[in-house]
C-alpha cells in the first residue's frame, strides 16, 4: 500500500475569510466549503506540512523512545506525497527530551535528530521550540543553570532567537515561545512581556490585508488539556495543571481582537487533535508524529494515532488542515494492536 494510499484525510476543514462555522469532521467540512464562495475567490496559495512532537533521539529519560524508523517513515511519506507540500513546519518537542536530561544526553538527541534529517528530508523546516527541547536550566545559558536552556536548542535549529517572523506566499507566519519558568511541573504556557511586546509590534506592522498564521508548541487555546492526565478531579471538581492552560490567553487573544486577519493558530503538545474557534480565530492543535513517543496510539486516548498535518493556505485567508496518518500501523511492541484510524470511533 503506498502512501497516498494510505493516507486518511478526516479533518478537513475550510473556512472563508471573516469566519464561518465548522467542526472538525467531513460534514462541516462541505458546509464550509460552500459557505466560503467561488473557487476563484480561494485561489491556494500554498501548501506545506505540520510536524507536531517528534520526538526524536531516545536518550537515557525516556530509552523507550525508539524514533529511528518511525521518523523516518513519516519523513518518507511526506516526501513521496504528489501534491507536495513547500516545507515542513514543526511545532516543537522535536527531540525526546532535554527538560531532565543531562546536557550530553540531549546532544546526543540532537545528533540522532540531525543524522535521520540528512539522510532524509529535502524539504525546507521552520522550527518552534517545544517544552522537551529546552532545559528547565531557563534563560540562554545564565550561570549557574545545569546547561543553557534554551540556547542548545536553538543552536541545533539553527535560530538566533526563539521566536520571529517570516512572509511566505502572502502570509505571515509568526512563530512563538511559549515554554516559560514556573507552573506546577517545572514550566508555563505564556509569553514573557519582552514577547509579548514584540508580538504587538510585529502584528501591527504586517498589513491588515495579509492573513496571519500564529505558531505555538502548545496551544494557545484548546480543548485536549481537558483530556490529560494533569486534569485531575480534586475535591472541589476537575482541575487543569496550570502548564496546560496558557496563562495570559486572555491577553493574548484581546490582542487579536484588534488584528481580525490573524486566521489560524497551530501548536501541538497534546499529541492529541482538536480544533476550538473563538472570536474569528481558529486554533488546531495537530497531534504528534510520534503517537505516544513511538510506542502505541496515545495510551489515555487510543483514538489519536501517528500522523503529521497537511495546510492548504488560501489567498483570502481562508485554510484547509487534513490530519495524516502515515501509516505507524503495528510498528512496535503490538503489531497486532488495534489500528485506530482517528475520526473514525
Ligand atoms: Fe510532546
Ligand atoms: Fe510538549
Amino acid at each position: 500500500m503506498n502512501a497516498i494510499d494510505r493516507r486518511h484525510f478526516l479533518t478537513g476543514t475550510l473556512i472563508a475569510a471573516g469566519g464561518g462555522m465548522l467542526a472538525p469532521s467531513l460534514a462541516s467540512r462541505a458546509a464550509c466549503a460552500a459557505e466560503s464562495g467561488s473557487d476563484d475567490a480561494r485561489r491556494r496559495a500554498f501548501r506545506f506540512a505540520h510536524f507536531g512532537d517528534t520526538h526524536v533521539g531516545g536518550g537515557a529519560t525516556m530509552p523507550f523512545c525508539a524514533s529511528d524508523d518511525g521518523y523516518p517513515k513519516a519523513l518518507k511519506d511526506v516526501h513521496a506525497l504528489e501534491d507536495a507540500p513547500e516545507f515542513i513546519l514543526h511545532t516543537g518537542d522535536i527531540i525526546t527530551d532535554a527538560f531532565w536530561a543531562t546536557e550530553e544526553s540531549a546532544r546526543a538527541q540532537w545528533d540522532v535528530y540531525r543524522k535521520i534529517m540528512q539522510e532524509h528530508c529535502r524539504l525546507p523546516v521552520r522550527y518552534t521550540l517545544g517544552n522537551h527541547d529546552v532545559n528547565f536550566g531557563w534563560g540562554l545559558g545564565a550561570e549557574g543553570t545545569p546547561f543553557p536552556g534554551k540556547k542548545l536548542a536553538l543552536e541545533q535549529i539553527g535560530l538566533p532567537s526563539p521566536y520571529y517572523s517570516f512572509n511566505h506566499g502572502g502570509w505571515h507566519f509568526v512563530v512563538l515561545d511559549n515554554t516559560q519558568p514556573g507552573g506546577w511541573n517545572g514550566f508555563q504556557n505564556l509569553l514573557d512581556d519582552a514577547q509579548f511586546a514584540w508580538l504587538e509590534k510585529d502584528l501591527a506592522a504586517t498589513d491588515s490585508a495579509t492573513p496571519i498564521l500564529i505558531v505555538t508548541h502548545a496551544p494557545i487555546l484548546t480543548v485536549a488539556c481537558f483530556f490529560e492526565p494533569l486534569a485531575k478531579t480534586h475535591p472541589d471538581g476537575l482541575v487543569i495543571s496550570n502548564d496546560c492552560v496558557h496563562q495570559d490567553v486572555v491577553k493574548i487573544h484581546n490582542l487579536f481582537r484588534r488584528h481580525t486577519n490573524v486566521k489560524l493558530c497551530l501548536s501541538g503538545h497534546y499529541h492529541q487533535v482538536d480544533h476550538v474557534q473563538y472570536l474569528g480565530v481558529h486554533h488546531i492543535c495537530g497531534g504528534a508524529v510520534c503517537a505516544d513517543y513511538w510506542r502505541r496510539p496515545l495510551t489515555y486516548r487510543p483514538e489519536f494515532e501517528a500522523g503529521y498535518g497537511l495546510v492548504d493556505l488560501f489567498s483570502d485567508g481562508a485554510f484547509e488542515y487534513r490530519f495524516v496518518d502515515y501509516g505507524l500501523v503495528g510498528y512496535q511492541d503490538d503489531p497486532q494492536r488495534k489500528h485506530y484510524a482517528w475520526g473514525e470511533v
